[in-house]
């Protein structure tokens, strides 16, 4: 029997996202099934049963008359849910540890970061200034995250670990023990008042574009043992209003430490790059890694031919 083919399609332009990179680990865990690397110049859409994609280009999906299953190579699939042609098949997004530990890093960096003062202390260090700082323990600071989903759990509980008190905010209600858990509209404003450290790791949907704004700064923490509250955000930059952060670092906030922006990469004439205040980061807070999403799709492949059921499959209506 031939398999069907599965079909990349990676427009990403760093080296992470390098097609040949993708498709010389594809060819490795799919030895028995051709790999389209596309554009390619001979080949038959309908021989394509399954996709692995990064931004494909909208109406690129829609072209496969025989498509069973669209695989996203990352975590978020706002790119691929802006497709108004994306066929109607399951769409399965990135799950993995491997990820789940990269982001875990970057968000206890960033954090200990903040907490430990170390903008202050290495503007010191460049100033010649020996100027020290009371610094807090861990148990003085409560971090609150927004999206206590794979990433955000994970996360959570190592600072947890570390000693940090932890606070979660998610769309359904979590039980996740230690962390004091909010859920939906009603309680967000109370995460928001015990939070000092507020890390972002929700989707970008309808529901969330723009929710890390001015109004929600204000609600943090005031009287924060860091002097104000810092925001970290690695969801999407879709989900921050860049005006009214560059206006908080007035005071409403004492710093922030951005992966995501919402055009990437930023301009170069952009405020972000320069200002004090900010730690920036070229959206590789939690990259994908070709060897270990390659095998983590094969495997989903393998259990859907035999018949069992896809994991991770993205909820097409809650748009995450
Ligand atoms: P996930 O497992 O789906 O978790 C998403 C969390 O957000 C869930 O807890 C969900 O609540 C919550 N949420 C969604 N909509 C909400 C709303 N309207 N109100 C409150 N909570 C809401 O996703 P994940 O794997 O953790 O990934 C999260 C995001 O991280 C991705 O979508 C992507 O944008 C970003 N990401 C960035 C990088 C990077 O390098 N910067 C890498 C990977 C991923 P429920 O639990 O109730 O559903
Ligand atoms: C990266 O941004 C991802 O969504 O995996």
């Amino acid at each position: 029997m031939t398999r069907g083919a599965l079909a990349l399609l990676i427009h990403g332009g760093t080296d992470n996202w390098s097609p040949e990179r993708w498709k010389a680990r594809f060819d490795q865990v799919c030895h028995d099934r051709r790999v389209l690397q596309l554009p390619q110049a001979s080949f038959n859409p309908a021989d394509v049963h399954y996709a692995a994609v990064w931004k494909p280009v909208p109406g690129e999906l829609a072209a496969f008359p025989n498509l069973k299953v669209i695989f996203n190579l990352g975590a978020g699939v706002d790119a691929l849910m802006a497709d108004k042609t994306l066929p109607s098949v399951p769409l399965v997004r990135v799950a993995v540890d491997d990820l789940t530990n990269r982001m875990m890093e970057y968000v206890v960096l960033h954090v200990l970061m903040h907490h430990r003062q170390e903008p202050y202390l290495r503007e010191s260090q460049r100033n010649g200034r020996w100027a020290p700082k009371y610094q807090w323990p861990a148990s003085a600071i409560c971090v609150g995250i927004m999206g206590i989903g794979t990433l955000g759990a994970r996360a959570a509980h190592v600072l947890q670990q570390i000693g940090f008190r932890v606070v979660g905010w998610s769309r359904s209600r979590k039980q996740v023990e230690g962390i004091e858990c909010f859920a939906g509209g009603e309680q967000f404003d109370a995460f928001l008042r015990r939070t000092d450290i507020l890390v972002c790791l929700l989707p970008l949907t309808a529901d969330t574009r723009g929710i890390l704004n001015r109004d929600v700064f204000g609600k943090l923490n005031r009287a924060s043992p860091l002097g104000a509250p810092v925001l970290i955000n690695a969801g999407r930059g879709g989900l921050q209003n860049e005006a009214d952060i560059l206006a908080s670092l007035d005071g409403t906030l004492g710093g922030v430490s951005l992966d995501v922006f919402s055009r990437e990469p930023v301009p170069a004439d952009s405020p972000f790059w320069t200002h004090p205040k900010v730690v920036l980061t070229p959206h590789n807070a939690a990259d994908t890694d070709p060897g270990a999403i390659s095998r983590y799709v094969a495997e989903q492949i393998a259990r859907f031919e035999a018949g069992g059921a896809l994991e991770n499959v993205v909820d097409r209506a809650r748009g995450y």
